[in-house]
Formats: C-alpha cells, sequence, structure tokens
C-alpha cells in the first residue's frame, strides 16, 4: 500500500471528526450541525472559498493550486446524511439520537474528505481547483439534484467529479470499480384499485379490491421474467400492500407501493410501461379501477470510460496491484451521486469497510482503519488531475 505520509499522521485526528459526526446524527436536508461542523473545518484549513446554502444545506468548498492556479476544477464528493435507524453497535461513539443513526458511513466519507482538504490545502500541489463537495440528503432525498440543480457545476467551474461509498464485505485497503453501469435507478411508484366495498359474506354484490391487487402484484412479476429481456436486469419489488379494517368488510380500495431498479434506460421505460398496463388492465378484468403514479427518483449511477480507467489507476497506486476490482458486477440499489455524473464525466468507486455489519443495518459501523487510504485516494486523485 503506498499511502500518503502526512495522511497516515492525521489518521487519529480524522477519526475523531467522524466519530464526532457519528454520534450527532442528522437526516435528509436537516444536516444543519454536520453542515455547520464542515464549514468551520474548512475554514480552519484555509480554503479559498467555503460555501453553505448549496442545495439547500450542501457545502462546497474551493482550493485553488498554485501557482495563481484558479482553472477548471475536479469535484470530489462526500455525503453527510444519516438514517431513520436505532443504533445497537454499543460504542462510546453511538448516536446520541435515538431513532437516528449513521449506518450508512456517510459520516466516515465526510471526515475523509475533510481530511483531504486539509491536506491538500496545506500542500497545493495540483495546478486548477479542487472542489470538495459536502452534499445532504443522498438517503433518498436527492439532495444531489439539488445541488445540480443549483448551478453548482458552473458557479465553481466543475469539469468532473469524482464520489466514493465505503463497502462492507471488501477487505479494508481494498477498491472495486466498473466502467457504465454501477448502480441501479430507483424508481418508486404507488397503486391505488378501487373497487366497491361491502359484506364479506356477500362478495358478489361487491368488486373486491384486495382480490384485485392481489393478481396485479402477481402479474407484476412477468415483467421480469417475461418482458425484460433475461440478460438485462429489472427489479419490481411491491412493499407495501394496504386495505381492509375488519373481519367482515370488503374494503372499497387498496393501496400498493413499491419500488423499481434497472441499469439502462430502455429497461426502465419498459418497466414503467408495463407497470401501468398491468395495474390498468388486471385492474379492469376484476370490475375495479387501478391508477398508477410512477416518480422516477435516482438514475443510473453510470461511470464515465476514462474517468473510471483514472480512478481505477489512482485506487491501485495506492491500494497496490491487485488490490482493485475493475469488473464489480453492478449492484441494484440506487446512488444519489448519479445526478452529478448526469451533469459531468466521472466515477463512482467502492472502498473496502472490511469484515462489518452491512451498510443501513442497525449494528453497522463505518471503519475507521479505512480513512487513511480513503483520504490518500483523494489527494493523489486530485494531484494526479490537476497535475502540473
Ligand atoms: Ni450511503
Amino acid at each position: 500500500m503506498q499511502l500518503v505520509d502526512d495522511v497516515v499522521s492525521m489518521k487519529d485526528e480524522v477519526a475523531e471528526w467522524r466519530r464526532t459526526l457519528h454520534a450527532d446524527p442528522e437526516l435528509l436536508y436537516d444536516v444543519h450541525n454536520t453542515a455547520a461542523f464542515v464549514v468551520d473545518k474548512l475554514k480552519s484549513f484555509g480554503c479559498d472559498e467555503v460555501v453553505p446554502g448549496i442545495g439547500r444545506t450542501g457545502v462546497v468548498g474551493i482550493i485553488h493550486g498554485r501557482p495563481g492556479g484558479n482553472g477548471p476544477a475536479i469535484g470530489l464528493r462526500a455525503d453527510m446524511d444519516a438514517l431513520p435507524i436505532n443504533e445497537i453497535t454499543g460504542v462510546p461513539w453511538a448516536s446520541k439520537t435515538p431513532g437516528k443513526m449513521h449506518a450508512c458511513g456517510h459520516d466516515g466519507h465526510t471526515a475523509m474528505l475533510l481530511g483531504a482538504a486539509r491536506h491538500l490545502a496545506a500542500t497545493r500541489n495540483f495546478t486548477g481547483s479542487v472542489a470538495v463537495i459536502f452534499q445532504p440528503a443522498e438517503e433518498g432525498g436527492a439532495g444531489g439534484r439539488e445541488m445540480v440543480k443549483d448551478g453548482m457545476m458552473e458557479r465553481f467551474g466543475i469539469t468532473k467529479v469524482f464520489g466514493m461509498h465505503n463497502l462492507p464485505g471488501l477487505p479494508v485497503g481494498q477498491f472495486a470499480i466498473r466502467k457504465g453501469p454501477l448502480m441501479a435507478a430507483t424508481d418508486i411508484f404507488d397503486v391505488t384499485i378501487k373497487g366497491r366495498g361491502g359484506h364479506a359474506a356477500m362478495p358478489h354484490q361487491t368488486i373486491d379490491p384486495i382480490v384485485a391487487a392481489s393478481a396485479i402484484v402477481s402479474s407484476l412479476q412477468s415483467i421480469a421474467s417475461r418482458n425484460a429481456n433475461p440478460l438485462e436486469s429489472v427489479v419490481v419489488s411491491v412493499t407495501k400492500f394496504i386495505g381492509g379494517s375488519a373481519y367482515n368488510i370488503i374494503p372499497e380500495t387498496v393501496e400498493l407501493a413499491g419500488t423499481v431498479r434497472t441499469l439502462s434506460p430502455e429497461m426502465r421505460d419498459l418497466a414503467e410501461t408495463r407497470i401501468g398496463e398491468i395495474v390498468r388492465n388486471v385492474a379492469a378484468a376484476h370490475g375495479a379501477e387501478g391508477t398508477l403514479n410512477y416518480l422516477r427518483n435516482y438514475p443510473v449511477t453510470f461511470n464515465h470510460s476514462d474517468e473510471t480507467d483514472f480512478a481505477a489507476d489512482i485506487a491501485e497506486s495506492v491500494a497496490g496491484a491487485g488490490k482493485v476490482e475493475r469488473e464489480q458486477p453492478p449492484t441494484m440499489g440506487g446512488e444519489d451521486f448519479s445526478f452529478m455524473l448526469e451533469a459531468r464525466p466521472g466515477a463512482f468507486i467502492f472502498m473496502g469497510n472490511g469484515d462489518t455489519a452491512g451498510l443501513h443495518h442497525p449494528a453497522y459501523d463505518f471503519n475507521d482503519d479505512a480513512i487513511p487510504v480513503g483520504v490518500s485516494y483523494w489527494v493523489k486523485l486530485a494531484e494526479k488531475a490537476l497535475a502540473a
């Protein structure tokens, strides 16, 4: 492993920041304490610009290289928000707020990018500029989209973007990446089945929305098995089935909800079209009325080819030969960094978190041993991308 010396020596301090953030988890856009912590640190490092309030509660820090360099910027991005989960780790730095915890390691992502910002601001061994991007609301709030919509890329002259996420199960000191689709588009849908309620003992006088909705749930499974090319990926999961109030009443309506995960625009269009057809027509076959509300949420996290090679090479320069998986299979999870990758070329990489509990698990904790690896990756990436 080829870590940056100064980065190794700051590990304990960065871990301290990480644990401070971990103890005070905040959700979605409500990351005021975290953003204030970030602003405070960036100012203390001597960043040339520190701008809060981008995409509501996001923060961008700008570090110009030398000499006098304030040319095109590359964006390095971390996420700041936590999850609505009750923490069970029992660690001394555990969440002080019941029902909220950093179960995805965004505390570690934020601390590592702060560590990189400190080193880059102190050494300035590059031309152009580095934009360190701290986004709110990665966990379902599309904070990345908000920052892009706020004009972040244009305002700071950002030409390329890079993101990183820890990955439990991958050993510390290793990375994984792939070109093209790395993570799925994550859409959500709501369905209403309107029948005609009545007495459960006289079903012939009703239109039973529970039976109709059950048929719809079954039929939706045929999108993956019968409509999609078997060599392509699509997930349609119904995650809510709400209806009824008593043993002897057939309800008037049933509500369904769920998520759709796809890795290509074609499959995304297909899934949306077929769900609509199935909801309307299967409901109609039961005499009921089915309506679909389909919301396109995060797009596919699509890694650009040249930037993926570049990121993998940097990771290998940190981790060593054979420690970077360049053909990581895509996952059907989603990632808000996808909006930044739609706006600018770049790449998203996974970094090993070791043998810990999984992401979004109440026993998960970011692995502080990964800090020097992640910070070294950021520092080397910025210095190489902006080499004189
Ligand atoms: Ni995450």
